[in-house]
C-alpha cells in the first residue's frame, strides 16, 4: 500500500527566465520597498536592484491604471521619478520592462504557492489549504497584481513570450492541484470522483476568483474567496476539509454529498454486503466484540458436558465444570492448534484431552498433563492453558463475547426482562439437537428481514393467516429488540395452522396476553429467541464469508407432557420452518440484487424501523459503512479508521 502522493514542486526555473528579478525584493504595491512593517529601516539592497525595484514597483501601477497598451516608458519614468533614460538603460526598452514585470509577478506568486506545496507536501488536503491561503494573500491578491496578470494573459494568445511565462505558471499549478485532488480521493476512498475534472475546477477557481477584484472594487472580500474555495473542496472531500483538523473532523451533516449520508430512510450501502474488506470489519468490530449466542445451560447440564460453536472463524467450546460453573474457551489445543473437544456436543470424564498427542487440560482450562513431558524443553505447563472468552447465562441462554467491554446480555435485555421472565427460560429443556444450516447469502440480510414485519402479509401467508396484522415491533438502538404477534381468532384455512390455533394448550404460568402470542426477541448482532407459548425457538446468524452465513438454531421448551402440548409443538416447529425457507429464498433474490450495479440501495417504510436501527447499529461500529459507494480496493480499514477518529474527536470535542 503506497503512501498517497503529494503535489509535485517543479524547479523555481521552470516558469522564469535567468532575466526574472525573482530574487528581488520590489515593492508591493501597498508596501513601501525598503521599510519594514514595523517602519524600522532595514537594509538597502544594492543600488542597480533598487532602481528595478521602483521601476518594476511603477510598471505595475502603470499597466493597473492604464493597461499594457497605454503603460510606456515615459509614464513609467515619471511614476517612479525617474527619467526615460533610466528606464531604457536598465531595461532597454518597453518590451524588456513588461516581461521582466510579468516575469516578476509570476514569480512572487509562484513562490508562495511552491512554498505552500514544500511546507505541507505529506498532506494534499493541508496543501491545499495553503494554496487558497496564498492565492487570496492580501499582497498578492492586489488589485494591482491582480490587474497586471489579467493584462498579460490577455495579450499571452498574440506573444509568445508572455504566453510562456503564462502557460507554465498554469500547468504547473494545475499539475499540482489536480494530483493533490487525486491523492485525497484514493486516500479517503472517493472512488466514484472525477479527479482530474475537479482538480482542474478548483484550480480554474483560484485563478480566476481573483479577477471579481477588478469588476468589483472595494467590495471584494478575500475571506468570502477563502470561504468560497474551502466550501468547494468541502462539498468534494467532506471528511477532509471540515473547518476542523484537516483529515480529521467531518463537515456538519448538512452540508455532506448523498454519497457519504445514509439517510434515515435509506438502506445500507449495497457494497457492504459482498465485500471481502468490508467482512473483515465485520467480524473484528462486530462479532468478536458482541454477545453470540451458542446454546442453552440445558445443553451441559452436568460436569464435564460440552457443547462446541464455530463462531467466525473462532472455535469455541463452553464446559461445565466441577464446580457446576459454565466457561467458555477456544477450542484449539496449545500444542499444535487441533480441536480439543469433538462434535457439537459431548462430556469429557475428568479432563479435556486432546486427540491429537493427548495433552489434557482441567475443566478450568490449564494445562494438566503432557505425555512425554520431559521431551519439551522449556514447557511450564503452569503457564499453558487455554484462552477462556467471556460467557454470560441469561434466562438459561448461554452467550460468548471474544472481547470488548460493553453492556451485559442482562444489561441488554433488561427493557425486556419482566415479560421475558414469564417464559420461565432458564428451567427449559432441549428439543432435539441444536442445529446448522449453510446459507449462501450475506448474514446482514437475514437479520433485516428478521427485523421488520413489512414483509409478512406478502411472503408469509401461514403468518398472515395466523396472525393477521397484529404484528407490532419495539426496537431501540442500544439494546435488545422485542417484537410481538397475536393468534387470530379466525381459523386458518391451512390444516396445520387451524390445528395449532385449536390445539395450543392453555400455558398457566403465561400471563393472559402471551397464550396465544409469539414474542421475538432479538440481541445485535444477530441472536433470536423466538418465544412461543409452546416453545422457545432459537437461533443465532453467524457469518462465514462475505456472502455465506450459517444459522445455529436450537429449540427448547419447559417439561410438559400433554398429547396436545407434544402436537402443537411439533406444528409451531413445521410453521416455523416454512417461515424460514420463505425467508431463505427472499435471502438469497436480495443477496443477488444487492451485488447488481443497476440497484442503489433503496428507501425504508416506517413499518420497517428495525431495518433502520439494524442498519444505526453497524454504523455505530463500522463508520465506513456510512459511505454509499465501495472505497478503492485496500482501502475500507484505512478509511473506516478515518472516520473512527473523526468521531471519537467528534465525541472528545462535545
Ligand atoms: S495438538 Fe493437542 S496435543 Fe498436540
Ligand atoms: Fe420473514
Amino acid at each position: 500500500m503506497s503512501e498517497p502522493s503529494s503535489p509535485k514542486v517543479r524547479s523555481a526555473s521552470s516558469s522564469s527566465s535567468s532575466a526574472s528579478p525573482s530574487n528581488s525584493t520590489p515593492p508591493s504595491p501597498s508596501t513601501p520597498p525598503s521599510s519594514s512593517a514595523s517602519g524600522k529601516a532595514t537594509p538597502q539592497p544594492p543600488r542597480d536592484v533598487r532602481r528595478r525595484q521602483e521601476l518594476i514597483g511603477a510598471t505595475i501601477e502603470c499597466i493597473a491604471e492604464h493597461g499594457l497598451s497605454g503603460t510606456t516608458v515615459a509614464r513609467v519614468a515619471q511614476c517612479a521619478g525617474l527619467s526615460t533614460g533610466i528606464v531604457n538603460f536598465y531595461f532597454r526598452g518597453k518590451d524588456a520592462l513588461l516581461l521582466q514585470t510579468l516575469e516578476y509577478v509570476d514569480s512572487q506568486y509562484m513562490l508562495r504557492q511552491r512554498e505552500a506545496v514544500l511546507a505541507h507536501g505529506g498532506s494534499p488536503v493541508a496543501c491545499l489549504e495553503a494554496m487558497i491561503d496564498a492565492a487570496f494573500d492580501p499582497e498578492l491578491c492586489h488589485p494591482h497584481r491582480v490587474a497586471v496578470w489579467a493584462a498579460f494573459w490577455g495579450e499571452a494568445r498574440a506573444r509568445d513570450d508572455y504566453m510562456r511565462v503564462c502557460a507554465a505558471r498554469e500547468a504547473e499549478l494545475e499539475e499540482q492541484r489536480v494530483e493533490a485532488f487525486a491523492a485525497i480521493a484514493t486516500e479517503g476512498g472517493y472512488t466514484h470522483l472525477e479527479t482530474e475534472a475537479l482538480g482542474r475546477a478548483f484550480h480554474h477557481m483560484l485563478s480566476s476568483l481573483p479577477e471579481s477584484l477588478l469588476g468589483d472594487r472595494g467590495s471584494f472580500d478575500l475571506e468570502r474567496a477563502r470561504g468560497t474555495c474551502r466550501g468547494f473542496l468541502r462539498s468534494i472531500f467532506p471528511a477532509e476539509f471540515s473547518g476542523a483538523a484537516p483529515g480529521l473532523a467531518p463537515a456538519p451533516s448538512s452540508s455532506r454529498p448523498q454519497d457519504l449520508e445514509t439517510e434515515e430512510c435509506a438502506t445500507l450501502p449495497t457494497w457492504i454486503y459482498h465485500d471481502p474488506e468490508f467482512f473483515e470489519l465485520e467480524k473484528e468490530s462486530i462479532f468478536r466484540r458482541n454477545w453470540l449466542m451458542v446454546g442453552h445451560a440445558s445443553h451441559v447440564p452436568g460436569p464435564g458436558d460440552y457443547l462446541t460453536v464455530d463462531l467466525v472463524g473462532e472455535r469455541v467450546f463452553v464446559i461445565r465444570g466441577r464446580d457446576g460453573v459454565l466457561r467458555a474457551f477456544d477450542n484449539v489445543c496449545r500444542h499444535r492448534a487441533s480441536r480439543v473437544v469433538r462434535g457439537q456436543s459431548g462430556h469429557c470424564s475428568g479432563q479435556i484431552v486432546c486427540p491429537y498427542h493427548g495433552w489434557r487440560y482441567g475443566f478450568d482450562g490449564k494445562l494438566k498433563g503432557v505425555p512425554e513431558e520431559e521431551s519439551f524443553s522449556r514447557l511450564e505447563k503452569s503457564e499453558v492453558r487455554l484462552p477462556e472468552l467471556d460467557l454470560e447465562e441469561w434466562m438459561g441462554f448461554l452467550f460468548v463475547r471474544f472481547a470488548g467491554d460493553g453492556e451485559s446480555v442482562a444489561e441488554l435485555m433488561a427493557e425486556k426482562f419482566d415479560e421475558a421472565s414469564h417464559y420461565r427460560f432458564s428451567e427449559m429443556q432441549p428439543l432435539g439437537p441444536a442445529r446448522t444450516l449453510d446459507c449462501d447469502f450475506n448474514w446482514k440480510l437475514f437479520v433485516e428481514n428478521d427485523s421488520e414485519g413489512y414483509h409478512i402479509p406478502m411472503a408469509h401467508p401461514g403468518l398472515r393467516r395466523l396472525f393477521g396484522t397484529s404484528y407490532e415491533e419495539n426496537f431501540e438502538q442500544g439494546e435488545g429488540t422485542q417484537a410481538s404477534s397475536q393468534l387470530r381468532d379466525q381459523e386458518s384455512s391451512v390444516w396445520a395452522e387451524r390445528a395449532y390455533q385449536r390445539l395450543l394448550p392453555e400455558v398457566s404460568h403465561l400471563p393472559e396476553h402471551l397464550r396465544r402470542a409469539w414474542i421475538y426477541y432479538g440481541l445485535f448482532p444477530s441472536a433470536v429467541v423466538q418465544a412461543c407459548p409452546d416453545v422457545a425457538d432459537c437461533y443465532q446468524v453467524l457469518p462465514t464469508g462475505p456472502d455465506s452465513c450459517q444459522l445455529l438454531t436450537f429449540r427448547v421448551a419447559l417439561p410438559d407432557a400433554r398429547r396436545e402440548m407434544r402436537v402443537a409443538r411439533y406444528l409451531s416447529e413445521r410453521i416455523i420452518r416454512n417461515v424460514i425457507r420463505e425467508d431463505l429464498s427472499l435471502c438469497r433474490f436480495t443477496n443477488e440484487g444487492v451485488k447488481s450495479e443497476r440497484y442503489t440501495g433503496g428507501r425504508l417504510s416506517d413499518l420497517e424501523s428495525g431495518v433502520g436501527i439494524f442498519r444505526d447499529e453497524i454504523r455505530d461500529r463500522i463508520p465506513v459503512a456510512g459511505v454509499q459507494k465501495r472505497p478503492a480496493p485496500g482501502r475500507v480499514a484505512t478509511l473506516n479508521a478515518q472516520l473512527n477518529a473523526q468521531s471519537n474527536a467528534q465525541s472528545d470535542a462535545q
